[in-house]
């Protein structure tokens, strides 16, 4: 898939999905709710933000509330209208048609105290080019400001779909235009000067909704406790042996520009 292949499907959905911008991007809104609880938590109010791939505005939306001033972009140009019109009348707001990684050096300031992304570099073709764009991101941050990555994980994915395997369930497939990311790629694209404060998934959400509920439904003569807690013992087992939980689809990670 190219990026202009990309461009055609975000282009596709915007008008395919006009009058319901639930359905536009990601549709489960609770997750999303998630995700937005996340953000707050590193939002303050007197903020210059700058969210990149900003689809039809959803995160947008929600932070201009809460904050000085969001400048965002998306590089489709359906999705651009669709947020003008969710955002209309909201003075602290600009909009723009941009895509990463090809964007002017010289576009938008270099001091957000926020940049962020929310399940837009995985749509990026090629490893090289994610990692072009999530640097072009960090160079918009100022010393003291905050990068926020919250996209698709490549080692929670994996990890969720071992215990599906297991359980005898089917695996997840990420979307075809989806390359999700994994960690130590991240970790070493963002610039040294960079140090990282929050390291969150969702994996609670994930265990319950990709892992319990499709094992408690898989068929009618299961016995629904004996299942749970076979999968309770399993789970328990992955999670303490190394201290930590793998197990998140959404890999959220917030730097701080340490720069003087
Ligand atoms: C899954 S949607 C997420 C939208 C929004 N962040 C949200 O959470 O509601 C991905 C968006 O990223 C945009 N996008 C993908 N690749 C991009 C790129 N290289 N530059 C700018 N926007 C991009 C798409 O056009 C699409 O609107």
């Amino acid at each position: 898939m190219s990026q202009q292949d990309n461009v055609d499907y975000w282009n596709h959905r915007a008008k395919a999905f006009q009058n319901d911008p639930d359905k536009v991007t990601h549709q489960d809104l609770f997750q999303k709710k998630l995700e937005l609880d996340f953000l707050d938590r590193h939002l303050a109010p007197g903020m210059n933000v700058l969210e990149v791939g900003c689809g039809n505005g959803f995160v947008t939306e929600h932070i201009s509330r809460g904050v000085n001033k969001i400048d965002a972009f998306d590089q489709s140009e359906a999705m651009i209208g669709l947020c003008r019109e969710r955002l209309a009348g909201r003075s602290n707001v600009n909009l723009f048609v941009h895509s990463l990684p090809d964007i002017d050096e010289k576009l938008f300031d270099i001091d957000y105290d926020v940049v962020l992304s929310v399940r837009v570099i995985i749509n990026i073709f090629g490893n090289q080019n994610q990692k072009m764009a999530m640097q072009w991101m960090a160079s918009k941050v100022r010393p003291g400001g905050k990068l926020i990555l919250m996209e698709g994980s490549a080692e929670g994915l994996a990890a969720i779909n071992a215990v599906r395997t297991r359980m005898g369930i089917d695996a997840l497939t990420a979307p075809h235009y989806n390359t999700n990311l994994s960690r130590d790629d991240v970790l070493q694209a963002i610039p040294k000067h960079f140090t990282l404060l929050d390291d969150h998934g969702f994996w609670v959400y994930d265990l319950v909704t990709r892992i319990l509920y499709p094992l408690m439904n898989k068929g009618e003569t299961l016995q629904y406790n004996t299942v749970l807690h076979e999968t309770a013992h399993f789970l328990d087992l992955i999670i303490s042996s190394d201290g930590k939980c793998d197990l998140s689809r959404m890999l959220c990670l917030v730097f701080k520009n340490t720069a003087s």
